[in-house]
């Protein structure tokens, strides 16, 4: 059995102050008790560790949203995957369609950032979605192929059986316009499929498959019910501490 799980993506939100109101508030919801599932905050780099204080003696895990894939070196504005290791994070959001459409990420930087995350113990949650022209003209599934072929190039079997994938179709980002329940099961099924042709059936069905766009706690259950959706990745409702607890509680 897969074990779901929740990802909040803060996206450019939250200063200090706020990620500090926000957590505890999610905390206080959440109580002591052990959670359903997995949860994730991807809060901004600035506020990562003062997140991770806050998490601390809870099962919250916490994630960056990006990640340059070198050691380090001159790559003006980025952060290495051993600056996110050593602040404590254990996942990174790689491939996330704002960074392939507004700064040019490509099938190959994710591939060179899934390998780079591995060696520095980070579990990849890895994007992969659609825009609106290519679902209506009906190359969903070809491009969703073509984008796992490219991340996956190369990674073994073992480390793409710890990998979080995201559908995220990109029509559905921020829009309140929600893939429905059998719209995003038939393309998360598919992902799955992929995954046994590019490795075998054991790699595919242990790999957690999330669904975002648009999700909130009125709709997360539904989603969440579908076989091949193994949780959630959530953007605009992780900034709210009850919808980000429904939708947990969605699990
Ligand atoms: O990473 C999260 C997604 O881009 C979904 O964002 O829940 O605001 O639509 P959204």
């Amino acid at each position: 059995m897969r074990k779901p799980i929740i990802a909040g993506n803060w996206k450019m939100n939250g200063t200090i102050t706020e990620a500090t109101i926000l957590v505890e508030e999610l905390k206080s919801l959440l109580g002591t008790e052990e959670l359903p599932c997995d949860v994730v905050l991807c809060p901004p780099f600035t506020t990562l560790a003062t997140v991770l204080d806050l998490v601390d003696e809870t099962l919250i895990g916490v994630g960056a949203q990006n990640m340059d894939y070198h050691e380090s070196g001159a790559f003006t504005g980025e952060v290495s995957p051993a600056m996110i290791t050593e602040v404590g994070a254990q996942y990174v959001i790689l491939g996330h369609s704002e960074r392939r459409e507004y700064y040019g990420e490509t099938d190959a930087a994710v591939n060179a950032k899934i390998k780079a995350a591995f060696q520095y113990d980070l579990t990849p949650i890895v994007c992969v979605g659609e825009s609106l022209e290519q679902r209506e003209a009906n190359h969903t599934k070809a491009w969703i192929e073509g984008q796992l072929e490219g991340a996956f190039k190369d990674i073994p079997k073992e480390e793409a059986m710890e990998t979080v994938i995201a559908y995220e179709p990109i029509w559905a980002i921020g829009t309140g316009k929600t893939a429905t329940a059998d719209q995003a099961e038939e393309v998360c099924r598919d992902i799955r499929k992929k995954m046994a042709h590019l490795y075998d059936v054991e790699t595919a069905e242990a790999i957690r498959i999330q669904y975002g766009g648009s999700v909130k706690g009125s709709n997360a259950k539904e989603l969440l019910s579908e076989p091949n959706i193994d949780g959630a990745l959530v953007g605009g409702a992780s900034l709210i501490a009850a919808d980000f607890k429904a939708i947990i509680d969605g699990t």
